[in-house]
């Protein structure tokens, strides 16, 4: 027990010298000396004050600047030229990332309505081994985590990273190759799963072949950010980048680590799952969720972030708090209290961080929520962000143990991984997917109905999942905690919850639906060209040749 908590402790340690050494580079290159001029980094000379949303049509869009109340100059020309050239740098790694994300969304969503329909009718789909909820359980887990959100995830990191360090994207070919031993180790790893091949521990049940092939292709797709970083055109990185790349450093080494076979078991091997599956959200999840919050709330709105500095405040508190949460999901579990205590101490210190996320992305929307009415992405990544807020309060909330022991074994805490991954990432995904489009295929989403349709269906149906299963959660603890209530009906009494989640994610995976269809027909350009090249069409882009 106590070498595995010192290795823990350890890893945890080195995360933190990591994440020290950059605070050295970083002090070292004067990335801090910038104050709030650094927040213009991601802005051509000129172009604040100008709103900026390819998904939405250009009357709309005429609206929305108007609504923005702000003057701007005429942007500097020739850096948009060079950002459209960067720009299509990226197309086909970040297509190929994208598209693979898609379909795993599709299949993850079918497992995630089957799984729960099985819930409450248990009898449903039980003949063959390969439907039994053991199996379609953990398939659906992975998929989503592994082949939705990381791999849309990176595609879009892919996406910012040109625009981010003003170059183009160098080594494009190596984050293809890893894209395809990324889908090969998930094709595999989900079949395995399905044939009841799983190495047990929840969020690490690819079996290791699966696990090798997530590692190179990974490291692959790392290739492109270290090599243009190496070229960039930027003297500041902007507070997207620093999460970037922290992401990329840090999802390797907890990857890897909670891979090792049999470095500990039984009670040792739970505190590695738990120090691994809690990082993963925090140290991976949130750092691509909000790389890609930062950079589209002041692009589309036309308004740098209100205060840089609180940024990085921001990104420094997530680095050195977040490694040592995990250990929250033992509370009451046979591990030293000290050790879960730590992690409870640091699950609530949680709220700085987010807080100072919080407050920044408040305070630039300030005056321009309205915008939301006319932008499918600002309205997706501004309520995803939101929803980061409240899912990070409410998770620093179910680490103490007064909550803890009410949540815990409970659907409340099902509802909350969706308010996660679902509510902030997914919504802040879906956002950046619909801005990215148009701008890397020079082509307009042929049906603006087909986005507000996506929206309400995957708003409305992720508000009848997480609403009443939180309700539902909360009563069945109540109910596991009355010594003069039968066990059974504190499962009886989740039934209607239950019902209403299969509901919800119906409504979700009818909206997925209609995204995917949407995605592939804007990549075969199929559906009305509504009205012309989204990419500040100008005779001279031709002349310089941007190839379209
Ligand atoms: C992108 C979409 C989705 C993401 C990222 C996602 C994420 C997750 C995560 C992280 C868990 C583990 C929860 C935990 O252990 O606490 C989970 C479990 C689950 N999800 Fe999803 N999910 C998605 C869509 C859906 C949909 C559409 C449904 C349909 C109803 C669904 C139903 C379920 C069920 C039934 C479980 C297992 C709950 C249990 O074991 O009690 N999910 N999902």
């Amino acid at each position: 027990m106590s070498l595995s908590i010192a290795f823990l402790l350890a890893m945890t340690f080195l995360i933190s010298v990591g994440g020290l050494a950059l605070l050295v580079w970083a002090l070292a290159n004067d990335q801090f000396g910038m104050g709030q001029q650094a927040a213009e980094t991601i802005f051509a000379p000129g172009e604040v004050g100008e709103v900026e949303d390819p998904a939405t049509p250009s009357a709309a869009r005429a609206v929305m600047q108007n609504a923005r109340k702000a003057a701007h100059q005429a942007s500097d020309s020739e850096e948009l030229f060079e950002r459209t050239i960067a720009d299509r740098s990226s197309r086909t790694p970040v297509l190929f990332w994208l598209s693979s994300s898609m379909i795993w969304l599709l299949l993850g969503s079918v497992f995630g309505v089957i799984a729960s329909i099985k819930l409450h009718l248990p009898d449903w789909l039980v003949q063959e081994a390969v439907l039994t909820f053991g199996r379609i359980r953990p398939a659906h887990l992975n998929v989503v985590a592994y082949g939705w959100a990381s791999m849309a995830g990176v595609g879009v990191g892919l996406w910012l990273i040109p625009r981010l360090f003003k170059t183009a994207l160098v080594g494009g070919h190596y984050a293809i190759a890893g894209g395809l031993i990324w889908n090969a180790g998930l094709i595999y790893g989900t079949a395995a799963i399905l044939a009841g091949l799983s190495d047990g521990l929840e969020w690490l049940e690819f079996p290791w072949q699966t696990d090798i092939a997530l590692v190179i292709g990974g490291a692959l797709a790392a290739v492109p950010l270290i090599l243009t970083l190496i070229k960039k055109r930027v003297g500041h990185l902007y507070v997207s980048a620093w999460y970037l790349i922290a992401a990329l450093v840090w999802f390797p080494m907890l990857f890897v680590t909670a891979n090792i076979p049999n470095l500990f078991v039984g009670v040792d091997q739970a505190m590695l799952n738990w120090w691994f599956g809690h990082n993963v959200l925090g140290l991976w999840m949130t750092p691509l969720g909000l790389a890609a919050a930062y950079y589209f709330i002041p692009k589309i709105i036309g308004k740098p972030i209100r205060s840089y500095g609180l940024s990085l405040i921001g990104f420094w508190a997530l680095a050195l708090f977040y490694s040592q949460v995990g250990l929250h999901h033992l509370i009451g579990g046979p591990v030293p209290t000290w050790a879960v205590t730590i992690s409870i101490v640091h699950s609530v210190m949680m709220v700085i961080p987010v807080i100072a996320v919080a407050v920044n992305h408040h305070m630039t929307m300030l005056g321009s929520f309205r915008l939301m009415l006319y932008s499918p992405t600002l309205r997706f990544v501004v309520l995803g962000a939101m929803m980061y807020t409240f899912a990070s309060v409410q998770g620093s909330m179910e680490a103490l143990r007064s909550v803890n022991t009410i949540t815990h074994f409970t659907h409340y805490t099902v509802a909350h991984a969706h308010m996660g991954l679902y509510g902030f990432l997914s919504f802040v995904l879906f956002g950046s997917v619909y801005f990215i489009l148009p701008r890397l295929l020079d082509w307009e989403w042929p049906h603006a109905w087909a986005i507000s349709l996506h929206f309400w269906l995957v708003f409305v149906g992720w508000g009848i999942y997480f609403w009443p299963l939180t309700l539902g959660g909360w009563l069945q603890g109540l109910a596991m905690l009355d010594p003069a209530r039968s066990f059974m009906e504190s499962v009886t009494l989740t039934v209607p919850y239950l019902q209403a989640r299969s509901v919800g994610g119906s409504l979700m995976t009818l909206g997925h639906l209609v995204f995917a269809a949407h995605f592939l027909m804007m990549v075969t350009r199929k559906g009305p060209r509504r009205e012309g090249a989204p990419q500040l069409p100008d005779g001279r882009w031709t002349a310089k040749g941007v190839a379209s």
